[in-house]
């Protein structure tokens, strides 16, 4: 059976950081952000962690779904930004929201790692090795970012976002996915090095780096090409799709993949004006705030699309 989302919930700091707080502290101005991203403002962790946001995320999606959390048997979490290296923030939701009956793991595939964890959570129902997921998103970004910096620290925030996916005769209809390491120097972030008592190195931890320019050429290319395959696959035109949910990197890149697609911008719903990019938590979290708004109704086909560091891209369509 396929995998059909049941509920949603997303969680963010308290602190905003809008462009122009930015401005004080380096050497950036509110229009090269807002003309080059789209980025108005961000939400940036002080007391939260990523397990934190995460546990608030899942419990608000379970709350939507109206499920009891022993009906979990599968917790996924997409992230690069775990508190810890283990125990995965997956195991630690388990714990936290009481989900006895999952099994729990974390996956790393950057901003595409809830259309990453959503594909495995419906493979597992199409074996008969899941009926009730919970799929998270979820990253604290402003810890990994050199914030002098400029060209990179702007466009992060922090946050999460939740789905729970339940087997049903209708739900997820198509998913694409894919994955090109031979690029991966297009964003990066070094972990720690080997250093042990036969090899001494820095213990310092890297941060991110990007070639924005690359990034931008590729999402632009593959990120249109994976949602036609996806919606060629689903038997669904473009024109019967209601939202186009993408992952929030840059408002350029949205209305560039809008273009290629002949679709109206008012199609692709955003959040990266007041979120910035979540990286995995971004499509979740948009998803949630489009749920909440009371904009989804059933039987709606939607395309939820991601892409980011690996490189790594996904494409789902599906019926709400
Ligand atoms: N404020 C002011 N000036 C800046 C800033 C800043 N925050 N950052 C860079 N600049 C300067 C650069 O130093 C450079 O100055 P120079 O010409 O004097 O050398 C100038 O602006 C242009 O820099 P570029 O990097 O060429 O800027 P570009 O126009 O390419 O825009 C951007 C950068 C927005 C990152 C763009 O490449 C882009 O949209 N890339 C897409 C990638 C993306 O969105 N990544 C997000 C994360 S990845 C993901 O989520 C998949």
């Amino acid at each position: 059976m396929p995998a059909r989302i049941i509920g949603t919930g997303s969680a963010l700091p308290e602190k905003v950081v809008a462009n122009q707080d930015l401005e004080k502290l380096m050497e950036t101005t509110d229009e090269w952000i807002r003309s080059r991203t789209g980025i108005e403002k961000r939400h940036i962790a002080v007391t939260e962690t990523t397990t934190s946001m995460a546990v608030e995320a899942a419990k608000r999606a379970i709350d939507s779904a109206g499920i009891s959390a022993d009906e979990i048997d599968l917790i996924i979490v997409g992230t690069v930004s775990g508190d810890m290296c283990f125990p995965s923030t997956a195991c630690q939701i388990q714990d936290a929201v009481l989900a006895k009956n999952a099994t729990a793991f974390d996956i790393n595939a950057a901003c595409a790692g809830f259309l990453f964890g959503l594909t495995i959570a419906d493979a597992y129902m199409k074996s008969g090795m899941a009926k009730t997921a919970l799929v998270v998103g979820a990253e604290t970004l402003s810890k990994m970012m050199d914030w002098n910096d400029r060209s990179t620290c702007v466009l992060f925030g922090d946050g999460a976002g939740a789905a729970v996916v339940r087997d049903d005769d209708a739900g997820i209809i198509s998913i694409v996915q894919g994955s090109d390491g031979a690029r991966g120097n297009a964003l990066t972030c070094r972990n720690r090095e080997v250093n042990n008592p036969f090899v001494k190195n820095s213990c310092e931890l890297d941060y991110t780096s990007m070639d924005g320019q690359a990034v931008y050429k590729f999402a632009v290319k593959t990120v249109p090409a994976a949602i036609t395959e996806a919606l060629d696959k689903a038997g669904i035109s473009p024109d019967q799709v209601k939202y186009f949910l993408l992952h929030q990197a840059n408002i350029r890149i949205i209305e560039a993949v809008a273009k290629k697609m002949k679709q109206p911008i008012e199609k692709f719903p955003t959040n990266l004006q007041e979120c910035g990019n979540i990286s995995a938590g971004s499509v979740p979290i948009l998803l949630d705030f489009v749920n909440q708004e009371g904009k989804l109704v059933k039987g709606d086909k939607i395309v939820l699309a991601g892409f980011g560091a690996g490189l790594t891209w996904g494409a789902a369509v599906l019926t709400w």
